[in-house]
């Protein structure tokens, strides 16, 4: 308890009457601008505690009197949009490809869907951005082994190569060395002028007729008399610098003797939990003819 109250000789103030070793404690009122501050402080908490969400109680809260919740916006606003999408991808599904892409609306809402189920879906075997890698083709250039337009790559997904599926591309090069169809020297020899002749390296020293030969008569019917490729077999291209399965002598030999016959999935829907809907197929196909190389 203060026993006695005095003026602080120096700044006028008035003491607390506490004393410790002559050292007076004042007692200074708080500063106008704080005070004033601290009040407001507290009308705006009143004030936003009535508006706005603000006490918890058992499992619920106060609303406040503007009965906002920006869970209920964010789930409000995803719903619209869902809503959204779902009125286009219908529209997607209904309409024919190619004019899916002449449509601004559809086709941005197709890409983006696309990319989507691209990064997805594919991505794992055919690489970001369809670059492709040894034999996973590139999705990304204009060499293709089935077809390049809208129709020939939603066909292409839709029942895969070779995946099983009724309506799937397929074709199977023979297995020249294993079926004893060439002898070794004729499989070195077609090499050497596949790999001379088509994928442009220098064979020194060779006489690549025989080779020559040994094409025109087992090889030019899937893969064109002039390497040019055949895409009712899927045969690609070897006249080219892209190459499926790489640049090497040795990958052509082996190819003639053991071929790969890559295998692309199908991915029509055919339960709940399998595949991709029409609508996605037709969007996917669409980001992928635009990712260059569209014909
Ligand atoms: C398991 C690996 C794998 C997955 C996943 C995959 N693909 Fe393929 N895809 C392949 C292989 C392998 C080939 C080449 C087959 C061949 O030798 O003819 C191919 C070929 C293709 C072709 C034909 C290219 C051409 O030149 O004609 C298209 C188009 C294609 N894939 C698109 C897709 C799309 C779109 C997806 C995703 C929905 C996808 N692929 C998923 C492995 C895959
Ligand atoms: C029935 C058609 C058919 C015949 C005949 C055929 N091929 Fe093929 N060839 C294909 C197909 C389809 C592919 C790609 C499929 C796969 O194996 O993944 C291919 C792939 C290749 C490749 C790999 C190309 C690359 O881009 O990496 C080479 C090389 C090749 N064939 C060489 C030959 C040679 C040489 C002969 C003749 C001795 C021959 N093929 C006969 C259909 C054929």
């Amino acid at each position: 308890m203060p026993t006695k109250i005095e003026k602080d000789a120096i700044s006028g103030r008035e003491t607390t009457g506490h004393e410790w070793d002559g050292l007076q404690e004042l007692d200074t009122p708080a500063p106008k601008w704080w005070l004033y501050t601290f009040i407001a402080c507290i009308i705006f908490a009143v004030v936003y505690m009535a508006l706005f969400p603000a006490i918890p109680y058992g499992r619920d809260y106060t609303r406040g009197l503007l009965n906002m919740s920006s869970r209920v916006a964010v789930d409000d606003d995803v719903k619209a949009l869902e809503a959204q999408r779902a009125v286009f991808m219908d529209k997607i599904k209904t309409t024919p490809i190619e004019q899916v892409k002449d449509d601004p609306q559809l086709l941005a809402v197709a890409t983006a869907a696309g990319r989507i189920a691209f990064a997805n879906n594919c991505q794992p075997c055919h690489g970001a951005g369809g670059a492709g890698r040894t034999g996973y083709p590139s999705l990304a250039d204009d060499t293709w082994l089935w077809g390049g337009t809208l129709a020939d790559i939603q066909q292409t997904i839709t029942h895969g190569i070779r995946s099983g599926d009724d309506k799937a591309r397929g074709s199977a090069m023979p297995g020249f060395g294993i079926n004893s169809l060439l002898n070794a020297a004729q499989i070195d020899a077609v090499a050497d002028y596949v790999w001379g002749a088509f994928y442009g390296h220098a064979v020194a020293g060779q006489d690549l007729s025989k080779g020559q030969a040994v094409f025109a008569e087992n090889c030019a019917v899937c893969h064109g008399a002039n390497g040019e490729g055949g895409r009712t077999v899927g045969a690609p291209p070897l006249k080219s610098a892209i190459h499926l399965y790489g640049d090497a002598r040795e990958t052509i030999v082996a190819q003639v003797t053991n071929p790969r016959l890559g295998v692309m999935p199908a991915w029509e829907k055919k339960t709940n939990t399998t595949g991709l809907d029409e609508a996605t197929i037709k969007s996917v196909a669409i980001y992928v003819h635009a990712l260059g190389g569209g014909e």
